[in-house]
This record gives C-alpha cells, structure tokens and sequence, in this order.
C-alpha cells in the first residue's frame, strides 16, 4: 500500500480498529479515513454507500462489529447476528461498488468448531458443531468469510479475512460482567490489591489453556497482509479454499499461569485461589498460524510485556474507579 492510498477503518475506535489506525500512523499513511459510529451508522445503507461514493477508499479495514462477551451473546443474539450480518454486507458491498483493491475481514477464533483439534488450522472451518452460546455471531462471522470468498471469485476483488486468536491491549473493555478473561482478570486483580485482600477468586480449575495476542501485534500483521505483493496476496485468494488466515501468537498458557503473571506485573502477592464449581470451558483454544509464519510474520511482544502496557492504560483510564 502506498503511503498515499486512502484507507477507511471501519470501527476506528475499537479494540482491533484503534490498534489498526495507530499502526498505519506510525507506518506512515496520511490518508486514513474515519467516522465514529455517530457519524456513520454502518447499518445504514443509505449512509453506507453515500460515505463510500464520496470518499471513494482504495483499501478497506472492516474492524466494525457487535462484539461481547458471553452474556451479550446470551441475551441478545437476534442483534448480534442481525448487526453483523448487515454492518459487513453494507460494508463489503459498499467497497465493491467503489472499487476498494483490497479489504480486510476481521472475524474471530469462534467460527471454528467447539471441538476443534488443537492447534486449530484454517482447514477446519465448517467441519463440525459451534460453542452454542455465540453461534449466531460466529454464523455472521462464517457468512463474512463466505462473502469474501464469493465476491472475490465473482467480481475479481481481493478480500481477506482474518481471524484473530484472543486479542488484549489498550482500549479494552474491563468491564465487571462483560468482559474478556485478560481484561476482567486485570480489573479482579487491581481491586483485590487496592482492597488490601489476602486471596484472589478465579473461576475455574486454572488448567484450561488460552492463547493471547496484544492487540498492537495483530495490528502489525493485518498491516502485514495488507502490503503482501500481489503474488502472495493472491496466493491467499484462491477459489479452492476460503480466503482466510489466522493470527495468533501460536504459543498458549493455562489461566493459573495467565492470573500468574497478572498478580505479578500488577504486584499483587496474595494467595490466588481457583473456584472449581465454575465452569472452565473447553481444554484448550490455540490456533495453527503456519500460514502466517510461512508469509514472514511473527509477534513480538511478550505476553508479561503485553500486559503490563494494558495495565498501565487500564490504571490511565480507571484508577479513580477502584
Ligand atoms: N477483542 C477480541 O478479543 C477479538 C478477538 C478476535 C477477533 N476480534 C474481532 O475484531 C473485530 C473488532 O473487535 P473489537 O474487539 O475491536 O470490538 P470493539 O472494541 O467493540 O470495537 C467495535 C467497533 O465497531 C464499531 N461499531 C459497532 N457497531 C457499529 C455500527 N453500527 N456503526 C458504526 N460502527 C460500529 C464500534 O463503535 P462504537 O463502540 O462507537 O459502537 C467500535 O469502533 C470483531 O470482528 C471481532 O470479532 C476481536
């Protein structure tokens, strides 16, 4: 991508779009295009289209989504299914009529089977049964996958999709009911230390293995992708198997390490105690990133480095709170 070419975040001001949008300053683009979700409604067609008519984006990050966390899903999953399937198609469809070179597809380590082997290779995409609490979300995901596909082999376009594994950084959502495990873990931990609290409760056995990737990594590699050469590009893009490459770190920790390594970046030195009577989901979720490997992308910032970024934004933007 040249440093001129125009480029539109969809969802700017997220966990992955705010990562996407730092990386691309700092690379040296001056040309990036951004509306909050105030300014332009990605459910709104009208709008949608009117947006991309007029600034006419060369290439496309589509980083806009309805995200949450188990119990969003849980509640409200006409709207998780019904918002993403509209925000990409008027996206998708939108880039397609301007004529946007490329587009990158953000989706999630969720559209992959619940009983996935491990470390997960793109290969297994619909070869069996989704976790049930946010399938219609990742059914939205699928079909996204499925447009890029279909759209590249029908109008010659070159869009990708990317699956992140589990993503932290600045900007995270730490919120008490709905959040992720990092963040929520990070927020547990700074209050049991400002409580003065001897033992900290983490749900689970603590056995359970997750992968993490900090949010500016993933950023570094769509930015990555998004400069392949054409050849490597359209290697990425053939008709034969779903335009889709996943991102992670390819290394995993148990959630006893992961609460580790938290109380210690965070200088908590109580006692940390794992509450077996809840559930701990499924043994082990890493994904396969050969793929990305064999282009020549690896991550470079350490799981205890990553943290400790995130801990001082969360401290930035919370510390009054707790
Ligand atoms: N976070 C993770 O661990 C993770 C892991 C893997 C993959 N991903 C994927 O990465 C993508 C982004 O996730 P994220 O974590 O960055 O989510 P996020 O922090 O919730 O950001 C979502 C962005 O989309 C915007 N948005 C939502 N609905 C919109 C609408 N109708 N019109 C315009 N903008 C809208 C939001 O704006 P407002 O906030 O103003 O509504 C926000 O800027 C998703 O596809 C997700 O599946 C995330």
């Amino acid at each position: 991508m040249h440093l001129d070419r125009c480029i539109y975040i969809a969802g700017h001001s997220g966990l992955v779009g705010s990562a996407i949008h730092r990386e691309l300053l700092h690379l040296g683009y001056r040309n990036i295009l951004t509306r909050t979700h105030g300014e332009l409604d990605l459910l709104d067609k009208i709008a949608v289209d009117a947006f991309f008519a007029t600034e006419r984006p060369e290439v496309v990050f589509l980083a806009a989504a309805k995200v949450g966390g188990i119990l969003a899903n849980n509640t409200y999953p006409a709207d998780f299914i019904r918002d993403n399937l509209i925000i990409q198609t008027n996206v998708i469809e939108a880039s397609r009529i301007a004529g946007v070179k490329r587009l990158l597809f953000l989706g999630s380590s969720c559209i992959y089977p619940k009983l996935c082997p491990q470390p997960i290779r793109e290969e297994y995409l619909l070869t069996g049964s989704l976790e049930s609490t946010n399938r219609p979300y990742a059914l939205a995901k699928i079909a996204g996958i499925e447009m890029c596909w279909s759209y590249n082999r029908q109008y010659g376009t070159q869009y990708l999709a990317a699956m992140p594994t589990n993503l932290y950084g600045p900007g995270d959502n730490y919120d008490r009911t709905n959040s992720h495990v990092l963040p929520a873990l990070i927020r547990k931990t700074a209050e049991a230390k400002a409580a003065g609290a001897r033992e900290l409760v983490v749900w689970g056995t603590g056995t359970p293995r997750r992968e993490f990737l900090y949010s500016n990594d993933l950023a570094q590699a769509c930015c990555f992708l998004m400069n392949l050469d054409d050849a490597r590009f359209y290697a990425l893009l053939t008709d034969d198997v779903p335009p889709l490459i996943n991102i992670g770190t390819g290394d995993d920790v148990t959630i006893r390490e992961l609460a580790q390594t938290i109380a210690r970046v965070l200088g908590f030195d109580g006692t940390l105690v794992f509450d077996a009577t809840k559930p701990d989901g499924t043994p082990r979720k890493l994904l396969d990133v050969s793929l990305l490997r064999s282009l020549g992308w690896q991550h470079t910032t350490a799981l205890e480095e990553g943290i400790r970024h995130t801990w001082e934004d969360f401290r930035s933007r919370f510390s009054s709170q707790i």
